[in-house]
């Protein structure tokens, strides 16, 4: 425990600093070279490079020659300058694209971006850097504004009033909203002020921080290494800054469908006996499950790439018998590589030259859990494609996916991190672990995801990571960290994964029920229901605390469990959907409500509840002995889940929420495709969609559309136009509904026969489907054409062939 020594006044660092800080003065002379704009002061200047009409990278140099290069979150694709014409005046330049305008003042190089209504978007008002080479700028902040986006951090949505540090760290000790930096660095901030929005993202893997403290008057941000490398990305709307973002920084590519299932993981399941029963217990009790992990005790003394001989005698056989039962497994694979002379890996790698040194060629060696070990130069291609290589250990006996932990990388020393002054190769461009440090962990997952991609030969790699840089979305999803069993961490988990996926991680989830402290029955029902819903879905906890696999606590606590996962496998048609739009449009699988409704201020800091998707909204119970919360309802009609009940939007209900129930609404004119129960994702069941329309006042009417995305759920084919898409539409008014469907896309073809449609729209009580006939559920069963009465909330359920040519039909209220 810290006492208050740790904020002796001489603890606080230097209250006035007594460096000097430089600006680039004024501008003596400018140019363009190749559609790059570059800047002289008096002493260094700034490049300006517009890679987009709405991104403008921002580089500020010290030296006489600006250095271009970018790390590796970057596409380099993305970072080709355009030309857009600039006009010289007296004390300006000024540039103009078919979106902003951006002025530069020769006399201070503050730099103000308008969009074309003269509206300030964003004033950068002083750049400087001091003698040891930190850097530092300012920027205005107004009374309205609001932030969001920096990845994994704590406390709540809107970041106002917040410092961070970005700086991956190992943390274990609890959460709280003063930590400023977690295992995440994504240096990307999205500021909104009345109707405009903008990102600003600092390309510098050392350590930086973004304070937002000041209220209303400015906010800064610094590094205190390298280069201030910046990156203006216009918005107006969130929306846009996260698609211009992760069109720079890339999007997560389509997981396999088993990634996004039910996973179930312990530190640690501690042989194979133990993991095979593990399998067969979530068979018996018809729990879906897809993925059961490896901690650290699966292997040989934590030797990486190899199994424990005694505890795990053959993997090949264990792997073989839970893929009988539709179960993978996941390993954990963290970067320290055991000093150990008769270790091939490490053997190879000082011969190789693979491990990170220092300057004058000693290796690095740190303590992690195989005690004194090596740390791969991911840095180095030479070295990542060695270790993407080691990988054919892993996919020989047939794992896909593969779990990156500690990459921080985690040290068990006092800094909890790699010495600052050892090297990385960097392909010839040497730099220091002060300077790289945010990088190392996705180099790590990035060599991971490669290796195992060349492996797989075709088929999706899975990769996990903790620690990660701004791009890392490309190669591997994240989770959050060491959380504890507290119910304070599940309402946390919202705000950080919120944030995380306007930051381009779409792919993300905390460890459900909670990794430290003892969770409980209510704890585990809670955090469950919520984490159903999260893009990543995975309950984990440590060593020594209760277990808390979904049978821990009674039946009536895994009767509950075994509902919500089972929702999720009913609602994967509607999640790979989300999955699939994430991919292509780095758009967040779980939302924040501001970013569908950024005019609504209410929602500015609304984070215990969320969407998912556009039209779906979760409010989860987070707190113990509660079966009622206020949910907030955005404008528009909202129908409950579980009753149907109409709720009109734009103000706040109380919600009845018994342990069995997390509030859930839909939003009128909404499809969700559903699919059958499966108890993995690919389990060979009858294939079925049935898309749910939500619907509410058949007089005023409405309209639906829905686009349904589908490929073979494993492979990479879809990438050559294996995958299909239907389009569904609906149209409600005075009494009648017409539904169409056709396919606009039909590369693949799913295995079923026939589709349905569930209408949930209380005036079809009264209603027939012209042109085909009322059938029993049962006869629906049997695949006849027809249509039925659902009995709950007067919905019926309409069959129809499947077709490639799709089809429409038309849904009439019956007079009286
Ligand atoms: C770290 C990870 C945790 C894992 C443990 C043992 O604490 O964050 O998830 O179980 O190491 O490998």
């Amino acid at each position: 425990m810290e006492s208050s020594e740790a904020i002796r006044p001489e603890k606080m660092g230097p209250l006035v600093m007594k460096e000097t800080w430089n600006t680039p003065g004024g501008i003596v002379s400018w140019e363009r070279s190749e559609n790059i704009y570059i800047c002289r002061g008096e002493c260094g200047g700034m490049v300006i490079m517009f890679l987009s009409d709405e991104i403008v990278r921002m580089k500020v140099f010290r030296d006489k020659v600006p250095d271009l290069t970018t790390t590796a979150a970057i596409l380099p694709e993305c970072c080709i300058p355009h030309l857009f014409p600039v006009e010289e005046t007296e004390n300006e330049l000024i540039f103009t694209t078919s979106a902003i305008r951006l002025i530069l003042e020769k006399s201070s190089f503050l730099i103000k971006v308008e969009n074309m209504q003269g509206k300030v978007i964003m004033q950068q008002n002083l750049t400087s850097w001091n003698p040891r080479g930190a850097s530092h700028a300012e920027y205005d902040m107004q009374p309205d504004s609001h932030f969001y986006g920096l990845g994994e951090k704590a406390s709540f949505l809107d970041k106002r009033g917040e410092r961070y540090t970005n700086w991956n760290t190992d943390v274990f000790a609890p959460h709280l909203p003063e930590i400023e930096a977690l295992y995440e660095s994504i240096p990307l901030l999205i500021h909104m002020h009345g109707e405009l929005s903008y990102g600003l993202f600092l390309d510098n893997p050392g350590r930086s921080d973004f304070d937002m403290r000041s209220h209303g008057v400015a906010f800064t941000i610094s590094c205190s290494t390298g280069a201030y490398d910046i990156y203006f990305i216009n918005g107006p709307h969130i929306k846009d800054v996260v698609k211009r973002y992760t069109s720079l920084t890339g999007r997560i590519p389509l997981p396999p469908k088993w990634a996004i299932g039910y996973h179930q993981s312990r530190y640690s399941y501690m042989n194979q006996q133990e993991v095979l029963q593990l399998a067969r217990t979530f068979r018996e009790k018809r729990i879906p499950c897809d993925v059961i992990y490896l901690d650290i005790h699966y292997m040989d003394e934590y030797r990486v790439f190899t199994f424990d001989p005694v505890n795990f005698p053959s993997p090949d056989k264990m792997i073989r018998e839970l893929g009988e039962l539709g179960v993978r497994i996941v390993p954990i694979v963290d970067p320290g590589v055991k000093k150990d002379p008769n270790y091939e890996v490490y053997k190879e790698g000082v011969l190789d030259k693979h491990f990170c040194r220092r300057l004058e060629g000693d290796i690095f060696f740190g303590e992690v859990w195989p005690g004194i070990s090596a740390f791969p130069d991911f840095s180095d291609s030479r070295t990542a494609e060695w270790w993407g290589d080691l990988h054919k250990y892993y996919t020989d006996l047939g794992i896909q996916g593969i779990w990156n932990d500690m990459n921080e990388p985690a040290v068990f020393n006092e800094s909890k991190t790699m010495d600052l002054d050892v090297m990385h190769f960097n392909n010839g461009r040497p730099v220091t672990h002060e300077e790289y440090h945010n990088l190392y962990g996705m180099m790590m997952s990035k060599a991971t995801y490669e290796g195992l991609a060349e492996h797989l030969q075709g088929e999706r790699p899975f990769v996990l990571t903790r620690a990660g840089y701004a791009g890392i979305q490309r190669y591997a999803a994240v989770w959050t960290g060491d959380n504890r069993s507290f119910w304070e961490h599940m309402a946390m988990a919202m705000p950080m994964v919120l944030n995380m996926g306007l930051s381009g991680l779409a792919f993300a989830g905390p460890d459900i029920g909670g990794f430290a402290h003892h969770t409980s029955a209510q704890l585990l029902v809670r955090w469950t229901q919520m984490g159903v819903f999260f893009p990543y879905c995975r309950n984990h906890s440590s060593i020594g605390t209760l277990r808390q696999e979904p049978w821990s606590f009674g039946e009536e606590v895994e009767g509950i469990l075994r509902e919500f996962i089972g929702l999720r496998y009913r609602w994967m048609p509607h999640l790979y959907n989300l999955f699939r739009e994430a991919e292509v449009s780095g758009l967040p699988v779980i939302r924040p409500l501001i970013l569908e409704y950024p005019r609504d201020p209410h929602v500015t800091n609304l984070c215990d509840q969320y969407l998912l998707g556009e039209n779906v909204l979760i409010a989860p119970v987070y707190r113990p002995d509660t079966d009622h919360r206020s949910v907030y309802l955005p404008e528009g009609r909202w129908i409950d889940y579980w009753d149907g009940e109409v709720h009109e939007g734009g103000r706040h209900i109380l919600a009845v929420a018994p342990l069995r129930i997390m509030p859930m609404y839909v939003r009128e004119g909404t499809f969700v495709a559903e699919g059958p129960l499966k108890q993995y994702a690919q389990e060979e069941t009858g294939e079925m969609i049935i898309f749910h329309l939500y619907g509410a006042q058949a007089e005023e009417g409405f309209s639906a559309s829905y686009s349904l995305y589908e490929d073979d759920g494993h492979s990479f084919s879809y990438r050559k136009g294996d995958y299909s898409e239907m389009r569904v539409h609906a149209e409600a008014e005075k009494g009648r509904l017409m539904l169409k469907w056709s396919y606009t896309m039909d590369g693949y073809k799913p295995h079923r026969e026939t589709l349905r449609f569930a209408l949930c729209y209380p005036f079809f009580e009264t209603a027939a489907v012209e042109g085909l006939g009322e059938i029993s559920i049962e006869e629906l069963d049997e695949g006849r054409a027809g249509w039925t009465r659902n009995g709950k909330g007067g919905s019926i359920i309409v069959q129809v062939s499947e077709s490639r040519d799709g089809g429409e039909l038309v849904i009439v209220a019956a007079q009286g």
